[in-house]
């Protein structure tokens, strides 16, 4: 991870240790850390925008959507096939190991260990699901 990153970091948590921060204003940093993480680990390949093309597919609307489901999207066999529904917890999973927890897709390997960060990225497409 880039020093600015880490920097980024460090300033939220400071910001979270600082203030007696209510679950709302929680849920918002993590937010802002999990959009960051998204545009260094996902953004190059995933749109946020319908107006936007990307490699892959759009992710807006992705927490509780099934899995191979936005419409035009020409998905691998595997996923358009997976039938599951993407929770928090495929997710996590998916960003951990996304070949081990489904062989055979278009994506590249994508290995995201800590699991704060997987944290913070959920929270982010959350906060683009509702
Ligand atoms: C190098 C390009 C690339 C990167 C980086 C990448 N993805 Fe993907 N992703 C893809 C492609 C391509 C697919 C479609 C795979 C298929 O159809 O087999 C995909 C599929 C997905 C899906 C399934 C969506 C659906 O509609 O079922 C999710 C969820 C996803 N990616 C999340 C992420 C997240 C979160 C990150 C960042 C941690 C990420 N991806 C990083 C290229 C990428």
């Amino acid at each position: 991870m880039s020093n600015t990153g880490l920097s980024t970091i460090a300033a939220l948590v400071l910001a979270i240790a600082a203030v007696p921060a209510g679950a709302d204003q929680i849920t918002d940093i993590k937010t802002e850390a999990g959009e960051k993480f998204f545009h260094k680990e996902c953004y190059r390949c995933h749109s946020v925008d319908a107006d936007r093309d990307s490699y892959g597919p759009l992710l807006t609307g992705v927490v509780g959507r099934r899995a191979g489901a936005q419409d035009g999207y020409p998905y691998s066999e595997a996923l358009a096939q997976a039938g599951f529904v993407w929770t928090p917890g495929a997710l996590k999973a998916w960003m951990m190991d996304n070949d081990g927890f489904l062989p055979r897709t278009k994506m590249r390997h994508v290995g995201i260990a800590d699991p704060t960060v997987l944290d913070f990225i959920v929270s982010y497409l959350g906060s683009i699901s509702d």
